[in-house]
């Protein structure tokens, strides 16, 4: 979409499911806060941080790459990179979520972990011990498989990995339902909502 000047405007992605539809894990009450007005408020400043500057005409990927490092883009770069990892969040959880990833990404989590439960479980220790706000991600370096935390809007887009899935661990996305028992969101999450199937296409 663009604005009267011809920059892009960038836009709140609908969300990939109903806000009820990853309840009892994830409440419509969590889900309306963090879309609703987290994720709102991170495109809406984007778009008034970027009004006018030579980044107003690039896509969030390449806002992303220049500003990432510079001290005097922050601002713009905690925006930018909140928008992608919250859509890209969105999407690694589904209301059919859990169990077992399509087989491609099965050969490729055995070889990398020894197994699913082991790669789950370090999601769950990334997850948990992040310190602070941030992210735990599955990502793909190189042939192999492994799992990275980021803290506050840092992601594995900037650190030359591809993500294939992620769990917000700021606090917005859990503490209305679980108040501080993060490890309790989290195992949730990898058993009952994590979409293995995203992140095989994302893989491939
Ligand atoms: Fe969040």
């Amino acid at each position: 979409m663009s604005n009267q000047t011809g920059n892009v405007q960038h836009t709140l992605p609908p969300l990939p499911y109903a806000d009820n539809a990853l309840e009892p894990v994830i409440s419509a009450n969590t889900l309306s806060f963090h879309y609703g007005k987290h994720h709102k408020a991170y495109v809406d400043n984007l778009n008034k941080l970027i009004a006018g500057t030579e980044l107003a005409d690039m896509s969030l990927e390449q806002i992303i790459a220049a500003t990432a490092g510079k001290t005097d883009k922050a601002g713009i770069f905690n925006n930018a990179a909140q928008v992608w990892n919250h859509t890209f969040y969105w999407n690694s959880l589904s209301p059919k979520g859990g169990g077992e990833p399509p087989s491609s990404l099965k050969q490729k989590i055995e070889s990398s972990f020894g197994g699913l439960d082991a790669c789950k479980k370090e999601l769950a220790t990334a997850a948990t011990t992040q310190f602070g706000s941030g992210w735990a991600w599955l990502v793909k370096d190189g042939d192999s498989l492994k799992v990275i935390k980021t803290s506050n809007a840092d992601l594995p887009l900037i650190k030359g990995l591809k993500p294939l899935l992620t769990i917000d661990v700021w606090e917005h996305a859990y503490y209305l339902d679980y108040q501080n028992r993060r490890p309790d969101y989290v195992n949730a999450v990898l058993d009952k909502l994590i979409n293995w199937g995203f992140a095989a296409d994302n893989y491939a």
